[in-house]
């Protein structure tokens, strides 16, 4: 039974801010590998859904089953630790710290020094950085895996936002506008990423108003207007001049 269930079912969500409604009755489904766009105006509620489901807001209505349970996630930590990992548009990254500390930020690993003092172990977070990396086949120079990620560029530095949630097992990677600052060659590294994710079973849920990244990335369309759902499109029956059409109506 539990194995049938998607990984995420969404039932009549609506959140308001004051007088604002930002979303209404909001619903859709998700499976593992499954690749699902949010497209919508600005102000349309993507991002109000996707905080709803990494625990940042509580809904007003609806209900949320993740793998068949009824979720009741009160802050982005329980969210994260039952395999929802959120990419933000600001990735969050610590810009002074390098590529293993950006993986473990918050949660980092502890050595004991001559079994007395702990303190934060390095070795292991730059050896595990370097694995996860490998894994999704993005190439950092070594040299610049000790480096602040600063001195990253943008694809690389969003490689490492999606190594991040990776390597902390997530079964469900939430990305607002990943692409949004990236020039074409990272774009492209960036779908890459998500074509390899979904092949690995992640599903993944990606806002973004760019209709090339949503025709080559996304198995569904949903979009968003006003804070209802205006339409859910597959890709096969998707194409750009109808996913505009239902973001700004008529
Ligand atoms: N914290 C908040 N307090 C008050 N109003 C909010 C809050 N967050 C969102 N809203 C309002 O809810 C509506 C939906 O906003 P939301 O940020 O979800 O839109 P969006 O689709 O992500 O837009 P954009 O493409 O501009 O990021 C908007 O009218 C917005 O002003
Ligand atoms: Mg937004």
């Amino acid at each position: 039974m539990k194995a049938e269930a998607p990984l995420l079912r969404c039932r009549g969500l609506g959140k308001r801010f004051g007088g604002v409604r930002a979303l209404e009755g909001v619903g859709f489904e998700l499976d593992r590998g499954e690749v699902l766009a949010l497209a919508g105006d600005n102000g349309a509620g993507k991002s109000t859904l996707i905080k709803i489901i990494s625990g940042v807001y509580r809904p007003d209505e609806g209900e949320i089953l993740y793998d068949g349970v009824p979720l009741h996630f009160d802050n982005p930590r329980a969210a994260r630790d039952a395999g929802i990992e959120t990419i933000y548009q600001d990735l969050a990254l610590a810009d002074n710290l390098d590529v293993g500390a950006n993986v473990f930020l918050g949660r980092e690993p502890e050595a004991r020094f001559l079994g007395l003092l702990p303190r934060i172990d390095r070795k292991r977070m730059r050896a595990a950085a370097h694995q996860v990396l490998e894994t999704l086949e993005i190439d950092i120079p070594p040299s610049k895996l000790t480096e602040p990620v600063r001195n990253l560029s943008g694809g690389q530095r969003q490689a490492v936002a999606i190594g991040r949630a990776i390597f902390w097992k997530a079964r469900l990677l939430i990305m607002d506008e990943p692409t949004a600052a990236l020039g074409v060659p990272e774009q492209r590294k960036v779908r890459e990423l998500v074509h390899r994710l979904r092949q690995q079973g992640v599903a993944i849920i990606f806002i973004s108003h760019n209709l090339q990244d949503i025709l080559a990335v996304a198995d569904r369309i949903l979009v968003l207007r006003r804070g209802r759902k205006v339409g859910e499109l597959s890709r096969a029956e998707a194409t750009g001049d109808e996913i505009v059409r239902l973001m700004v109506g008529g």
